[in-house]
């Protein structure tokens, strides 16, 4: 499974980087507004930092000016994956980006006939929102397990990028679910590492270790 930064902070991906675990960097705008920065300049820095995708997203609702945005965005960078919202504008310049070889996730997708149509129109990748279908108290792992069970009837190449993830439950059940990416705020990734019994036996051996009086090097 790979794992995604989900944040425009560019401290945040430089402290997670010598983790080797981040393959990519998901955007939206209000990250964007939230790290205070140029949207283009924040995105090429963020691509100078990441070999994988980075998801930056059109704010355009007509597809044709989805289009003129997307190419703009994917110019800055190789790696630039131009995120669209889940509409028929979005799925029109999907279909047309992703004919020119540009990489596309579609965002916003709360249910399986979206998610179908994501891949139909050839995208990159599929962003489920699991934490929004949380909220409003619908099994948001349920729709990561349907659209696997879709894409694997057809043997269809888009990628399922689990998004609006909240804790690191939701990171360990989209692996059990077949999700192919998790885009994880650093919270969450930082997280993923911690327990109190690993906390609790690494002292008690430190603690036995001073005993001895011993040193490594
Ligand atoms: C990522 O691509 C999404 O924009 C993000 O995961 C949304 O998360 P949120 O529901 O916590 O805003």
């Amino acid at each position: 499974m790979k794992f995604f930064v989900d944040t425009a902070d560019i401290a945040e991906i430089k402290g997670l980087l010598p983790t080797g675990l981040v393959d990519g960097v998901t955007t939206n705008p209000s990250l964007i507004m939230k790290s205070g920065r140029d949207f283009r300049e924040v995105v090429a820095e963020i691509c100078d930092l990441v070999d994988g995708p980075v998801s930056a997203e059109v704010t355009a609702l007509e597809a044709d000016k989805m289009i003129s945005e997307g190419k703009s965005l994917a110019g800055i960078a190789e790696n630039v994956c131009v995120k669209l919202p889940l509409t028929m504008d979005g799925i029109t310049a999907c279909n047309a980006l992703s004919g020119e070889g540009i990489k596309t996730n579609v965002t916003l997708c709360f249910a399986a006939n979206q998610a179908l149509l994501a891949a139909k129109a050839g995208a990159t990748f599929i962003s489920p929102f699991i934490g929004r279908l949380d909220d409003i108290n619908i099994d948001g792992m349920e729709l990561i397990r349907e659209i696997r069970m879709i894409y694997d009837n057809y043997d269809f190449r888009t990628e399922i990028l689990a998004a609006s993830i909240r804790s690191a439950n939701h990171v360990k059940d989209s692996a059990l679910f077949g999700a192919d990416v998790a885009t994880v705020p650093p919270g969450v990734l930082k997280g993923l590492a911690s327990h109190p019994l690993t906390d609790k036996g690494l002292k008690a051996f430190l603690d036995d270790w001073a005993k001895t009086g011993q040193k490594i090097i």
